[in-house]
């Protein structure tokens, strides 16, 4: 059908257009249109496309069908089969092809396996990353040579992991020309529907526009009916068909169709959209109503031959029916060989209104010809598809085979929540059928495994061990060693969800289902566990022993990974009894073994079960996770140089391997960073905060990116710091370590720019979210704690408490917070803590940040904060020798102060730490330590105006006065006796003529001098 033009919408389209515009301009944007079936969300997005062509974007057009679930990202396979046609079709077979896992969505590449990465239950997530890893990689690609707009339209039938994918995109995607254009039918989604918590997390993005299509109005509809008539209507039934669409276009066509159909002149029109629906598909001839209900059964987009063999017509007779179908615009062909009905309230309509017999035989029908092993080899999604009819055909035992054949799909697709559900629906229908074992191939406990691990795997690790305790009650003595895996699996994921107690008693039972011998690799892996739940015990003897048990078990076992696994835990544990020297000695040790092993292992092919796995990808993993711990454990020896290697060597690896987001990988290149964090390589640092997104995704990512403020903070970068609070903010709640890091970077940030009220408010929150993380005052405490000291310094310093040396609120609070760094310092390292727990270094510095905000600054007590952090940490000493300066210079020993001052701006200037290097300024000019560098530069602003006779010194002691500051606050601040500080009062009204310290404070404001300094 000609599409008659478009009528209203201007105004969405312009909002979209304008879209299209900030993503050519680099500005990845997301619109989210809904609106009702029928109301023109298709339409516009064609529209759309046709504008976004014209304009030379790479369209990629995707739909969802009504089946959900049946193909795992089917959108996006849908959006990247669409575009195969279109004018950029040779560079996305390109980024396609460079990326295997893509190309198993496609229908026409058979599944092979070599290319395909089953989820590892030790990476829970992992293969889902992985595909979104390659989806980024393939728009980015493509979006560097012209911009990119992706459509996925009727998302309300989306999966669960293209939901996944698209808050995915929208949080990722950034300065990538991409536009992406998601839409939804409103009228289907219920209060329970799964959409919606994500577009609720979705429209708190920033880069996301809600656009919502309402009622088109009269004019529009009038305009739109003419034209689609091609006569003149009469005003009447104009205005009847008007009143009854509603401004739907899509009713209101039907509503025409029906008025103009000779068969129903004179006949009342049927009451609601669905009747008028139906009654369309009855007025069709008897063979061709077969068609449409055999396509309805089918779906939205149908294969002509499948369409016949399951209207049961023969060719000649399907050939003539189809075409009255056409004809009448209930199928339009859509695709080479396939149809497609004229609108999906079409198929739902017709669906609706088959008796219960008609639409069991359909479907079954349907499911004898899918039932093709052929078609279920090669093309993706027909095993979901089978036990989805052959369910609605009443074939239970046929649904529940192909539903595990399903599951086996959506595993090999990475599609865990997919995978999940069909061993869902297998185990549902498990009781109801006969000899279960031998229509599905294997047995219901190993069914419930699997579905528990799938549910781990795809983010609902509560739902998982839901299902493991009922395995584990279900299983008794009956199967050892799968009693041993859920076990352990239980005990694991209690253990990272943060229940280390919880873990106990599962990680013990997992041993304890299995005997030392003969060797077997199920308990090795569980005694590895068990080692790391115990690893959170306070004695540490049990767990180096199930550690050293698990070792050797494992090499008897020949479980490599497990092996390794064991020897870095082994590691940990020394280096949490205090022998940090012997940890980096096995953590070297266990690293080597690893990453040998890995470098000589087979293709990166999985073996099942894939705890025991010992493929390339897994010994990778292994040696990854060494790799981190050793890096991390170098670091905190104070070892930045020897921990960069290790960082540096498994970044690369993970990433070669497209392991860059997956578990360790992730780890790693944060911990890569804050290696060159500590070791002064800035520079190097920022470039490799360059990849980690700011658009955090998960947790995970969100960990790295509150990491990266570290460089953004202390080189000044506000805007940048901005931008990733904006979207690491979301994570807050649901990620304590990610808030931890970046409210006492914002912290500090605020420290910096002299706001120590909200200094203080975001370090408390810090030390708040890390006592919820360490369930108590740990060493993520002690950092935030220093910060919030130092926030009350200075608030007590901007006051002038100091300088009067009443301080009767300050102590009370800097009191708690001087306890809270000490306790959370006295607390051991708790196994996980990532890199960058704090030294020693930041319980001086709280100590010293005590003294100053009580007012007993100290020399001493900061030249130890320097001592403590050491030449490991350039930025934190000089940051100290800031404050050990100042501390000199007011008690009056202003030959060291100046040469700590110097040491101090050397490094800071080198560093280019943009705050410190003002601050360093700020107190050298006050205190004198720096003068001929001052000098040269305020002599400019005196040398004009009523200023003009000031001394630097008084002018100084002008902007103070100016800020409303007294005398024995300016002597304090300027380290000189408030007797001083009058005297220069004096002088400075005399020399502006003012008759009062206020005249001559309106004088400094109308000069443009009165900024308050730096406290
Ligand atoms: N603004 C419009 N101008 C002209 N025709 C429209 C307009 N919006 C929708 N239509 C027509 O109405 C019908 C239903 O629109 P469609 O985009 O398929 O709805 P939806 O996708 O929201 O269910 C289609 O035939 C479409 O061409
Ligand atoms: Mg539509």
């Amino acid at each position: 059908m000609d599409p008659t033009p478009l009528v209203g919408r201007n105004a969405e389209l312009d909002v979209l257009t304008g879209l299209l515009g900030a993503a050519a301009a680099g500005q990845s944007v997301v619109a989210l249109v809904s609106g009702d079936g029928g109301i023109g969300k298709t339409r516009l997005a064609a529209e759309l496309a046709a504008t976004a062509r014209e304009r030379g974007f790479t369209v990629l057009p995707g739909r969802c069908a009504e089946l959900v679930g049946a193909i795992p990202y089917l959108p996006l396979a849908d959006a990247l089969r669409s575009a195969a046609a279109g004018p950029s079709a040779g560079e996305l077979a390109e980024a396609v092809a460079a990326r295997p896992v893509l190309t198993q969505l496609l229908p026409d590449r058979p599944i092979t396996p070599a290319v395909t990465s089953p989820p590892s239950d030790d990476a829970p997530g992992l293969a889902p990353q992985r595909l979104f890893g390659a989806v980024l990689g393939m728009l980015t690609e493509l979006a560097a040579a012209s911009p990119v707009l992706l459509i996925l339209e009727d998302m309300h039938w989306a999966d669960d992991s293209a939901r996944d994918l698209v808050t995915f995109l929208s949080r990722v995607l950034r300065r990538e020309r991409v536009a992406m254009v998601v839409s939804y039918r409103t009228d289907d989604l219920h209060r329970q529907h799964p959409l919606r918590p994500v577009l609720a997390e979705l429209l708190r993005l920033p880069s996301v526009t809600p656009l919502r299509l309402g009622p088109l109005d009269p004019a529009a509809m009038a305009a739109h009916l003419t034209a689609l008539s091609g006569r003149p209507l009469g005003v009447a039934e104009l205005g009847q068909i008007i009143r009854r669409a509603g401004g739907n276009p899509y009713y209101a066509e039907e509503l025409l169709a029906a008025a103009g159909d000779p068969g129903t002149v004179g006949q009342a029109l049927p009451a609601s959209l669905g009747e008028l629906l139906v009654s369309r598909a009855e007025r069709l001839p008897e063979a061709a109503q077969q068609v449409v209900q055999a396509a309805a059964v089918t779906g939205r987009h149908v294969d002509d031959e499948l369409v016949m063999l399951v209207s049961g017509l023969a060719a000649p007779e399907y050939e003539k029916a189809v075409r009255q179908v056409v004809a009448h615009q209930l199928l339009v062909p859509d695709g080479p060989d396939g149809y497609a009905f004229r609108h999906a309230l079409l198929r739902e309509a017709v669906y609706a209104d088959l008796l219960p017999g008609e639409r069991t035989r359909l479907h079954a029908r349907l499911a004898s010809v899918l039932s093709d092993e052929r078609m279920l080899a090669e093309v993706p999604g027909t095993a979901a598809e089978l036990a989805h009819h052959r369910l609605a055909s009443q074939d239970l035992p046929g649904a529940l085979a192909a539903s595990v054949r399903a599951a086996k799909e959506a595993e090999r697709q990475g599609a865990p929540a997919d995978a999940h559900r069909q061993y869902e629906r297998a185990l549902s229908l498990w009781n109801q059928v006969a000899e279960p074992e031998r229509v599905s191939g294997t047995d219901r406990n190993s069914l419930a495994f699997l579905s528990a691990l799938r549910a781990a795997d795809g983010g609902q690790a509560g739902r998982a061990m839901d299902r493991l305790r009922e395995l584990i009650s279900a299983l008794g003595g009956s199967d050892p060693a799968l009693l041993c895996r859920a076990s352990e699996r239980l005990a694991y994921l209690l253990a990272e969800g943060g229940d280390g107690d919880g873990a106990l008693a599962p990680a013990e039972a997992a041993v304890a289902a299995l005997p030392p011998d003969p060797p077997r690799w199920e308990r090795a892996r569980a005694l590895a566990t068990q080692a790391s739940v115990l690893l959170r015990q306070r004695d540490l003897g049990p767990a180096r022993l199930r550690a050293g048990q698990a070792q050797a078990a494992a090499q008897a076992a020949g479980a490599l990974r497990v092996e390794a696994d064991a020897m870095v835990t082994l590691g940990l544990i020394s280096e949490q009894s205090g022998r940090p020297e012997k940890a980096v000695d096995l953590l070297e040790r266990a690293h080597r073994q690893a990453a040998s092993r890995a470098a000589n292992a087979g293709p990166q092919q999985h073996q099942v079960p894939a705890e025991r796995c010992d493929c390339g990808a897994c010994l990778l993993g292994a040696e990854l996770r060494a790799a981190f711990h050793l890096a991390r454990a170098r670091l905190d020896l104070g070892d930045p140089a020897g921990a960069a290697g290790p960082a540096h060597e498994g970044t690369r690896r993970a990433r070669k391997a497209g392991l860059g987001l997956a578990p360790y990988g992730l780890d790693l290149q944060g911990l890569h960073y804050l290696v060159h964090y500590a070791d002064g390589a800035w520079d190097h640092a920022e470039q490799i905060a360059g990849d980690f997104a700011v658009r955090a995704t998960s947790a995970g990512e969100a960990r790295l990116s509150a990491v990266a403020l570290s460089v953004e903070v202390a080189r000044g970068r506000t805007a940048q710091v901005a931008d990733r609070i904006r979207w690491l903010e979301p994570f807050f709640a649901a990620d304590r370590s990610a808030e931890c890091t970046a409210r006492g970077q914002l912290a500090e940030h605020a420290l910096w720019q002299g706001d120590h009220q909200t200094a203080m408010t975001q370090a408390e929150a810090a030390i708040r979210a890390a006592q919820a993380r360490e369930q108590g005052y740990g060493l993520l405490t002690v950092r935030p704690a220093a910060v919030a000291l130092g926030a009350l310094a200075d608030g007590a310093v901007a006051g002038g408490a100091v300088a009067g040396g009443a301080h009767q609120q300050a102590p009370t609070a800097a009191d708690s917070l001087l306890e809270i760094a000490r306790k959370g310092a006295a607390r051991q390292r708790p196994r996980d803590s990532g890199a960058g727990a704090p030294g020693p270094g930041w319980l001086a510095r709280a100590e010293a940040e005590w003294l100053r905000a009580v007012g007993r600054n100290d020399p001493a007590a900061w030249q130890a904060v320097v001592e403590a952090f050491g030449a490991s940490s350039p930025y934190e000493t000089a940051r100290s020798r800031w404050r050990l300066a100042e501390a000199l210079a007011q008690a009056g020993q202003h030959e060291s102060a100046r040469r700590e001052w110097r040491l101090a701006a050397q490094t800071a200037g080198d560093l280019g730490a943009v705050p410190l290097v003002a601050a360093l300024d700020d107190l050298g000019r006050r205190a004198r330590l720096a003068p001929a560098l001052q000098r040269s530069r305020q002599s400019a602003e005196q040398s004009r105006g009523p200023l003009a006779r000031l001394t630097t010194r008084e002018l100084e002691v002008l902007q103070l006065l100016a800020a409303g500051r007294g005398n024995k606050d300016i002597g304090a601040t300027l380290f000189i006796s408030a007797k001083t500080a009058s005297l220069h009062v004096s002088n400075i009204m005399a020399k502006l003529g003012a008759a009062s310290r206020i005249e001559a404070a309106a004088i400094a404001h109308q000069q443009g001098i009165a900024a308050e300094p730096r406290p």
